[in-house]
């Protein structure tokens, strides 16, 4: 079995997209900046958030990072983003989800400046999608072409399975896989022997999120699975570890072609983000 290790893939392409940068500063006399906008204090939002910013840095790119308290309020939020829609220095701006339940993720989002969404999870980003006109693309999902693509696995003309029905990876995951030529079936948590569906799939694309919910024989022998799911479970085996929606361990020697986690899709979401925000600013900037 194939080891699909998302890591390499996103080094890979940094070494390019630090060009891409470098080439948009020596234009532009400014670099590509990233807002980012983190309310309260989830461990597992700060990490994420610092590697964004880390990441953002590293590459040569400004970044703007915000931290609320957990109590702020809805209307805060708000003037934050409308705040930064209207600074010249941000080309793109991230609000880290998820949100206390007191602030409507909706409205949020929706208040985001399209033009300025790295996560392409707007409305209007998200329609531009389905409707074939594709300004940026939901990072996860991108990130999961892009190691299909690294790996040089073929799409067209074969089965994908889509496991999941978010906003943010089962929908855009079906469509690019769709733009990309394969036939594509989603699933969710209503199908029906999901397991069949699941087996029939030349590219299963696992997004349920729950814990090392598939195992081997959900998938046919010589598939290529892609596990979405990102789990640091408090207790049983895997506890304090990370895991992802697949049983990992089982899959080799049956299927073909696998992503860990970690390090598999993770390393890709963070790595499509910065290339959205660079083709965000370059867009803007003309
Ligand atoms: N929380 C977990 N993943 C994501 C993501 O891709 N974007 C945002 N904004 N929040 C997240």
């Amino acid at each position: 079995m194939l080891r699909l290790d998302g890591a390499v893939v996103a080094q890979t392409r940094q070494i390019q997209l630090g060009k891409d940068i470098e080439a948009f500063k020596a234009k532009h006399g400014k670099a590509p900046g990233l807002a980012v906008v983190l309310v309260g204090a989830d461990p597992a939002s700060q990490v994420y958030v610092r590697n964004k910013v880390r990441t953002c840095e590293s590459l040569g790119m400004r970044s703007f990072r915000f931290d609320l308290p957990q109590s702020a309020s809805e209307a805060d939020l708000l003037a934050k983003v409308e705040d930064l829609n209207r600074d010249p220095d941000v080309h793109g701006v991230l609000v880290q989800l998820p949100l206390p339940g007191h602030i409507d993720e909706e409205k949020v989002l929706e208040t985001i400046q399209p033009t300025k969404d790295p996560d392409g999870l707007t409305y209007e980003n998200l329609g531009l999608l389905w409707g074939g006109r594709k300004r940026v693309a939901p990072c996860t999902p991108w990130g999961v072409m892009a190691i299909l693509e690294h790996y040089r696995i073929p799409v067209a003309g074969r089965r994908a399975v889509v496991v999941g029905r978010s906003n943010i990876v089962g929908k855009p995951m079906a469509q690019l896989l769709l733009d990309a030529d394969a036939t594509v079936t989603i699933c969710h948590s209503k199908t029906k022997d999901l397991r069949a569906t699941t087996r029939d799939g030349d590219i299963v694309v696992v997004a349920v999120g729950k814990e090392r919910f598939l195992g081997g024989d959900a998938f046919r022998e010589g598939a290529v699975v892609i596990d979405v799911g990102m789990h640091r479970p408090e207790s049983g085996p895997f506890a304090g570890r990370l895991c992802g929606d697949v049983r990992y361990e089982e899959l080799d020697g049956h299927v073909a072609a696998a992503t860990p986690v970690p390090k598999g899709v993770g390393p890709m979401t963070i790595q499509m983000l910065m290339e959205n925000t660079l083709r965000l600013a370059t867009l803007l900037e003309g």
